[in-house]
């Protein structure tokens, strides 16, 4: 890469990237193509295999070059590994950053993967070494759960034998690279020595402000209202849709004129809100404000009505079937995108993956296409004709290249009568010759 940084302190050239996942690949590459020598730690042998032998699915690219490349590119220049060798990593490294993040399951958050980390960075730990939490946390945890970790399993203390700081990671997927780059990064340490280390670290990535903060709960609060007020202004506008639809009039319009004032930034709705960040986000906050006896009740009737966006598409679904004289237990749905959000490979968390279990559940035929998506799935199909043609109904949930644009290609092989529910305003401009092509179009 072209980006190569002559000046980088020779105590920053050694990083070791805890967790190579969404986060912690790019970022771990991002160090590396800087000219630092980088070791990506991850618990998973098969996943550290596929990097070691130059594959990822992630959709990431950066100067033109696909995050295959770059990653190939590192490898070869003996930049970059992936290991599994905790030990190892530690011995080499002294610039330590954990991406390990804490999962939410049926509400319930779960430490175990980042504490279980945490202890073997501890155990590994060296004199001057610094540790920068990366993952979105509950406020407070770096203190109070991290740092008496890394004490006790290390023998030293924070601040005074080794450095701790917290930094958010605000990246969204698909922009990692950009936005590590040119997006302003927030860090605190337990002292000012440990935040001074830290910024000097993450500007060798960060190439716009790197702003330092008065305290590491700052930034670890900073980071989830964040994500929660995206999801608060989701199921706003969620809830903005189902009124302007009894009204008859199109929300993306509505949106259009509304966003025309300079302090209105409405955001569009969708087929429910996906990916690790947004829908864990409220989870975050909740033990924090329960210890503390703080009430959240918008928040959470916010993340309660985003989470069942995917019962309501398929209710939406059901009624415009049955106007048909359909029913969804008999109907052969085709479904377009299954990723949490477009353009990506990520179905954690994703609303159409929701949305599918619904339809199944309810004894619908689902084939659903996605072109980025590993993961395997039964109702998956291998080409868009397979998803469309011969289908009472096509949901339209994640854009990916080859469908983005509804093309004629595509609508040929429709036949007519099909529901075709587009949930990501792609179809917009042929809503009126697709009704006059005979099928039946829905919007969200
Ligand atoms: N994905 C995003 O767009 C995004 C954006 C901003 C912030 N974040 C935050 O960044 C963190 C990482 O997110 P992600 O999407 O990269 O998650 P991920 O699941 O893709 O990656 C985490 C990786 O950590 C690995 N891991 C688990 N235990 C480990 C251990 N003990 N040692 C080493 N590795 C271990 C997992 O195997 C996994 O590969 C989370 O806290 C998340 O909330 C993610």
């Amino acid at each position: 890469m072209s980006s190569i940084e002559s000046n980088i302190k020779s105590e920053y050239k050694n990083v070791a990237v805890f967790g190579q996942g969404f986060v912690g690949l790019p970022l771990a590459l991002s160090f590396a193509f800087r000219g630092c020598n980088v070791l990506g730690i991850d618990v998973i042998q098969g996943l550290v295999d596929d990097i070691n032998n130059g594959i990822t699915y992630h959709t990431e690219s950066f100067d033109g070059k696909s995050i295959q490349e770059i990653l190939k590119e590192q490898i070869d220049l003996g930049r970059y590994r992936a290991t599994t060798d905790t030990a190892y990593a530690m011995k080499n490294c002294n610039n330590i950053i954990v991406t390990v993040g804490i999962p939410i399951r049926n509400g319930e958050h779960d430490l175990s993967d980042l504490l279980s980390c945490i202890s073997e960075i501890g155990k590994n730990l060296k004199r001057e070494d610094l540790v920068v939490i990366r993952s979105t946390v509950i406020p407070g945890t770096t203190e109070e759960r991290i740092l008496p970790i890394l004490e006790m399993e290390s023998g030293m203390k924070a601040g005074e034998d080794f450095y701790l700081a917290y930094s958010s990671e605000r990246i969204a997927e698909g922009r990692a690279f950009e936005e590590f780059a040119y997006m302003p990064t927030v860090v605190a340490g337990i002292n000012d020595e440990s935040a001074k280390r830290a910024k000097e670290l993450l500007s060798i990535v960060c190439k716009t402000d790197v702003i330092v903060a008065s305290d590491m709960k700052v930034v670890e609060t900073a980071k989830v209202f964040e994500n929660v007020q995206r999801d608060v202004n989701i199921a706003m506008v969620q809830e903005f849709a189902r009124f302007t639809e009894a009204l008859g009039i199109d929300i993306y319009e509505v949106i259009k004129v509304a966003n025309t004032h300079k302090r209105v930034n409405l955001l569009t709705p969708g087929p429910g809100v996906g990916g690790y960040c947004i829908p864990n986000a409220y989870y975050y906050l909740e033990p924090k404000a329960e210890e503390l006896r703080v009430n959240l009740d918008i928040l959470k009737l916010a993340r309660l009505k985003n989470s069942d966006i995917p019962n309501v598409i398929v209710s939406m679904l059901e009624g415009e079937l049955l106007k048909l004289g359909k029913k969804i237990e008999t109907s052969r749905v085709g479904v377009l995108g299954i990723a949490m959000k477009d353009y990506s490979n990520d179905d954690r968390i994703s609303p159409p993956i929701e949305i599918i279990k619904i339809l199944l559940e309810k004894g619908a035929r689902v084939f659903a296409y996605d072109p980025v998506v590993p993961t395997k799935y039964d109702f998956k199909v291998d080409s868009i004709e397979e998803a469309v043609e011969e289908k009472d109904a096509i949901l339209i949930l994640a854009k990916q290249k080859g469908y983005d644009r509804f093309n004629e290609e595509i609508v040929n092989k429709i036949k007519k009568g099909t529901v075709i529910f587009d949930t990501r305003n792609i179809i917009s401009e042929k809503k009126e010759d697709l009704k006059a092509r005979g099928m039946f179009v829905i919007t969200i």
